[in-house]
């Protein structure tokens, strides 16, 4: 499947078949393409908690207000946020200079800018870690449509309340809670969507009358 379709008849799936398993490896697979989304500094603030066992999803569903797909989906991915992500900005900079893509200079500057640009500030981290764990899940659920995957975002669920049942660590944000496996017949169809033209102000220029002021 090209992106185009993937992007086109990826759909939230309500109904999965409870039958149906997904392997570690495939949800790995899955979780490298993720990995491909672009973050901040090339930060990647997302972490992922996979949940497959079935006790641990029914003991998941009432933390998401008791939205059955959560136990028939073959897994649940928490995507969570790193707040603190940055902290390993040493670390990835050098990747990319092990990797051939950049120079020590650059390592430098970029180690320099992020510790710089995220020292007490609490809030851009968050927002930061938000923004790149969207990104990743978004990647996540295309890469899962053209793998004949069906998913559906949720964050229909009591963030405290999953924290609390897998002891997750304060500096983790839940950026979205992910349903992912087969889907069963009976789901809705593609919902209509607004136009770009409807929604887009093109060829803007300062000063200007549009939509959107
Ligand atoms: C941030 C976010 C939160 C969502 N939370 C839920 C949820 O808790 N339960 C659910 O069934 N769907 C949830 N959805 C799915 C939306 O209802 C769905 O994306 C929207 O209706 C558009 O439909 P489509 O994804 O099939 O195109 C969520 C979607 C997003 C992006």
């Amino acid at each position: 499947m090209n992106v185009f379709d993937a992007l086109t008849d990826r759909t939230s799936v309500n109904y999965f078949d409870s039958s149906r398993t997904v392997s570690n490896e495939e949800i790995l697979a899955l979780l490298d393409y993720a990995q491909q989304a672009p973050s901040a500094f090339n930060i990647q603030h997302t972490r992922y908690l996979v949940v497959t066992d079935p006790q641990a999803k029914e003991q998941l569903k009432e933390a998401a207000y008791g939205q059955q797909k959560v136990v028939d989906a073959a897994a649940v991915i928490l995507v969570l946020a790193d707040e603190q992500g940055h902290e390993r900005m040493a670390e990835i900079a050098q990747r990319g200079v092990d990797a051939g893509v950049y120079n020590e200079g650059v390592r430098d500057y970029m180690v320099q800018a992020v510790t710089d640009g995220y020292s007490g500030q609490a809030a851009k981290a968050h927002d930061e870690a938000l923004r790149s764990a969207s990104m990743a899940t978004m990647n996540l659920m295309t890469a899962a449509t053209g793998k004949g995957l069906a998913t559906c975002p949720m964050i229909g669920f009591d963030a405290e309340q999953v924290k609390a049942l897998f002891a997750i660590g304060d500096r983790y944000t839940p950026a979205m809670m992910v349903t992912l496996g087969y889907a069963k017949d009976g789901n809705w169809g593609r919902k209509p969507r607004l136009a770009a033209a409807e929604v887009s102000v093109l060829d803007a220029r300062p000063g200007q009358a549009h939509a959107l002021n």
